[in-house]
């Protein structure tokens, strides 16, 4: 798979096209990120030769996870180059085909990213299951943030039925998913999130036994304990040291600490980290605390779709899609995810 075509031009936000819309880094993003920080370009359609795929991305991705490629600071994957592509997840239609295992009309799951059309010799391109639900989620419950929960959750965390599980960011596209996931394994879930439309879901649709709006709390450790009054086994952390931090008094012997996002770390510069202190915890309960990376069980992807789309068929798992229009949204949508403006996975529709 490639970033498409050469020699781009500055496109005016809105403007009309006939090429391949994109948008690149146009500089080391500093705090939250701006829109100034990406640069709308219009580079020609890219041409399939022998063996290609041609595809017109329908939604594309807005990823948390994007924010660590942005700075100059190496994470789990480079950071992006200036005037590179952003990197997105892109589920989209083949539009032409020289490659045996595509045909035109196709619904394909890739990773094109921030543009409109995509190029591929077959390699990181999949055809959409038709398991009647909607494309889109080829990159949402069922795409990485789905597989994070399910592997973060079974593997990492081995959550064991009876269990306490608490979830934070609980309800964007991980947290929903890894919460939901707790309860199927028998486990009392507990969620934090911010807002109460937030928590309303979580309690009234998804199940979980409690909801706290952090947002809404003047002593958050006094608000876990209460909703937790048995202590935790198993926290699944999408937020960060401060929240690892309050929650650290209330895990159980044994707990395990699932460290998978950090909402409220990436845009803090490396000199305003915040540390742990409640680290006292580790001994007495003999807590464990590891972090994972989804792609890492790539091999057991097949495995987790089978199961979760059965959950979905089943009723037993719901997702929610927050479904913004317009290519020339991408910017602002990915900026909102810092806020907590998204309510589930938050993807970009094509025109
Ligand atoms: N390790 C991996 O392989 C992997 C893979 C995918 C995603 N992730 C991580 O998983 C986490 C969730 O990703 P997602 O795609 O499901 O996003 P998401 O939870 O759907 O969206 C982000 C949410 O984070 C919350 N948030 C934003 N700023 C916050 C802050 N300062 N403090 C607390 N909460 C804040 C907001 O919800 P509220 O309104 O509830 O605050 C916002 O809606 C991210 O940290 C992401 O990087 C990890």
């Amino acid at each position: 798979m490639s970033a498409a075509g050469t020699a781009p031009v500055p496109t005016p936000a809105g403007s009309s096209h006939a090429g391949n819309r994109r948008f690149v880094l146009a500089r080391r993003v500093d705090g939250l990120p701006r829109t100034d920080d990406f640069r709308l370009e219009t580079a020609p359609r890219p041409l399939p030769g022998e063996g290609q795929v041609l595809v017109r991305n329908r939604f594309i991705s807005v990823d948390p996870g994007t924010r660590g490629r942005l700075g100059d600071r190496e994470t789990y994957a480079q950071p992006l180059a200036l005037g590179e592509v952003i990197q997105a997840a892109t589920v989209g239609t083949v539009e032409t085909s020289a490659n045996p295992r595509f045909k035109p009309g196709d619904w394909v799951a890739g990773a094109f990213g921030w543009q409109e059309w995509g190029l591929s010799d077959g390699r990181g391109l999949r055809v959409v299951p038709s398991n009647g639900l909607p494309p889109s989620t080829a990159i949402g419950v069922l795409g990485i943030p789905g597989l994070t929960a399910y592997f973060g959750l079974l593997d990492v965390g081995a959550l064991k039925a009876g269990e306490t599980l608490l979830v934070t960011s609980a309800a964007g596209a991980v947290g929903s998913a890894a919460g939901q996931i707790g309860r199927i394994e028998g486990a009392r879930v507990v969620g934090v999130a911010g807002g109460p439309a937030k928590c309303d879901w979580l309690t009234r649709d998804l199940g979980f036994a409690a909801a706290i709006d952090y947002r809404a709390q003047s002593d958050l450790g006094a608000a876990l304990a209460a909703a937790c009054p048995e202590g935790i086994d198993v926290l699944f952390d999408n937020v960060g040291n401060a929240m690892i931090d309050a929650v650290l008094p209330l895990m159980k012997r044994g707990g395990r600490i699932v460290v998978c996002g950090q909402m409220a770390d990436y845009n803090r510069p490396a000199h305003e980290a915040v540390g742990l202190k409640n680290t006292r915890a580790f001994i007495g309960q003999r807590l464990t605390m590891r972090g994972l990376v989804a792609f890492d069980y790539v091999r057991q992807y097949p495995t987790a779709w089978e199961r979760m789309t059965q959950w979905i068929t089943e009723g037993r798992l719901a997702y929610r899609e927050d479904i913004i229009d317009g290519f020339e949204s991408l910017p602002q949508a990915f900026i909102g995810l810092f806020t907590g403006e998204n309510f589930g996975r938050r993807v970009v529709r094509l025109a």
